[in-house]
């Protein structure tokens, strides 16, 4: 059971509206993608395509692509993108049973 994020707030600033699987979300402009999603309580960035194993970010930089999000329809590592308004952000590679695997 999930109950606070592991992550200390980012410094209050100016935030964006981008959309996490459909949904407005609020982050702060300019941040780590990654680091954001994770500050929002989002961890489940993605599923593997076979056994539909949850994937979050690990190395936060760049190297094990378990950060992995569709990205206006194309899969980006989240720890690599800055936040900017109107990111419209889904899980890659959702289960068998969840939509088109990338
Ligand atoms: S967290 Fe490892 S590639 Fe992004």
């Amino acid at each position: 059971m999930k109950t606070v994020s592991r992550f200390e707030r980012f410094e209050a600033g100016d935030t964006v509206t981008v959309h996490w699987d459909g949904a407005p979300l609020d982050l702060p402009e300019g941040a780590n993608l990654a680091a954001a999603l994770l500050a929002a309580g989002i961890d489940r960035f993605r599923d593997t395509p076979v056994s539909g194993a949850p994937r979050g970010p690990f190395c936060m930089m760049g190297a094990c692509f378990d950060c992995l999000v569709e990205i206006e329809g194309v899969a980006r590592q989240a720890c690599m993108i800055e936040v900017r308004a109107g990111l419209d952000i889904r899980p890659a590679h959702q289960s068998r049973e969840g939509q088109d695997a990338l």
